[in-house]
């Protein structure tokens, strides 16, 4: 299969329209068979619940080209299960998860075109989506739904690729005590762009929320969750109800305890002890492992000793060893890869 003449090196993490999407509608309590379509617009009522009140779960997810020149994606079935979890949050029908996982095989095969080359830097990101599509107007759940898959070609998700990003504090919160944190909902992400532009706006890349309730836990970031490694080489990473279960970060803990035998911790971590820490990342399907080279808070800066140069020893460690294994000269623990083609 000839692939696409895209400027594979130079890709941002910006939307570029594929060939194929997959949708299927719920309708009358239960899934149609769902197909791939060519039309990349969505035509609903003026009042659906989508639009009026934010009913919408997705995910995000990557095919990779591996050394060998297959293609395959990283643990779908974990984002099934997850899309299932933030469905039930939000009143949704859950998608099915083993028709999850076959309507992402069939898109990526489908768009097989637009899947970067091994080598390129550049992933196809795969969003599968769902939302409440009939009119509602009392607040209350849809009746109709649609769930969606398309997928585009990104390169990374910070310009500068593995460079140290300076992220700072954010004044906002991003989800409360018992709120909707710990699920994938568009309304997370909705109420994270005022922090986001203005955190860009001082000159920052990302923010770091804090727990809403206290104000003194590191959470997370608007799309990854935290790693720190302490000085004597422990991975560690927040334990939160109100953030999203990163699949990229349990597979770094894994990865980090059981291919590179290094202690792990996933546990409270105070703002305080962060200017102890000897590196930090952030980590998610987009930021793959981003890593951070300081902190401002509030004109406070934590300036981690692996510096604005380059990753810290051991974030390149379990950097080299994630991409080793999605793109597939690092054997993977079993199931993790699904081989598409
Ligand atoms: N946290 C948030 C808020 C996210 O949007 C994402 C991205 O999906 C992550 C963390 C990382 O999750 P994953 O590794 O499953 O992509
Ligand atoms: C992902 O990593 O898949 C996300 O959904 C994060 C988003 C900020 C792009």
């Amino acid at each position: 299969m000839e692939k696409k003449n895209l400027d594979w090196e130079n890709m941002g993490f910006s939307y570029i329209q594929t060939d194929k999407r997959y949708v299927a509608n719920y309708k009358d309590g239960k899934w149609d068979d769902g197909a791939l379509i060519d039309d990349p617009n969505i035509v609903m009522n003026e009042c659906a619940g989508v639009l009026q009140y934010a009913q919408t779960v997705f995910e995000g997810m990557k095919a990779y080209t591996t050394e060998d020149g297959h293609i395959v994606t990283f643990r779908p079935d974990l984002n099934a299960s997850r899309m299932v979890d933030s469905a039930k949050r939000l009143e949704m029908p859950p998608f099915p998860e083993d028709r999850f996982v076959d309507a992402v095989a069939q898109v990526v095969k489908a768009n097989a075109a637009y899947v970067p080359p091994y080598g390129s830097g550049a992933t196809l990101y795969i969003r599968p989506y769902m939302f409440g599509i009939n009119p509602v107007i009392g607040v209350k759940p849809a009746d109709e739904y649609q769930f969606r898959i398309f997928a585009t070609p990104v390169g990374p998700y910070f310009k500068g690729g593995a460079k140290p990003i300076t992220i700072c504090v954010s004044d906002f919160d991003r989800a409360a005590p018992h709120g909707t944190g710990h699920i994938k909902a568009g309304l997370n992400y909705a109420m994270s762009l005022h922090a986001i532009v203005t955190a860009h706006a001082n000159g920052f890349d990302e923010n770091m929320y804090l727990d809403s309730a206290t104000r003194t836990k590191v959470e997370e970031t608007g799309g990854a969750n935290f790693i720190f490694v302490t000085k004597d080489n422990k991975v560690v990473t927040p334990h939160s109800n109100t953030i999203l279960p990163s699949i990229t970060r349990r597979s770094i803990m894994y990865v980090a305890e059981h291919y590179l035998g290094l202690e792990v911790e996933e546990r409270d971590v105070y703002f305080d002890e962060v200017k102890d820490f000897a590196e930090c990342g952030l980590c998610g399907t987009a930021a793959v492992i981003s890593p951070v080279g300081k902190i401002v808070n509030h004109g406070e800066e934590i300036c981690f000793p692996s510096g604005m140069e380059k990753m810290g020893p051991v974030t390149q460690k379990l950097y080299d060893t994630l991409t080793g294994i999605q793109m597939g000269h690092i054997e993977a623990p079993e199931g993790w890869i699904k081989v598409i083609e």
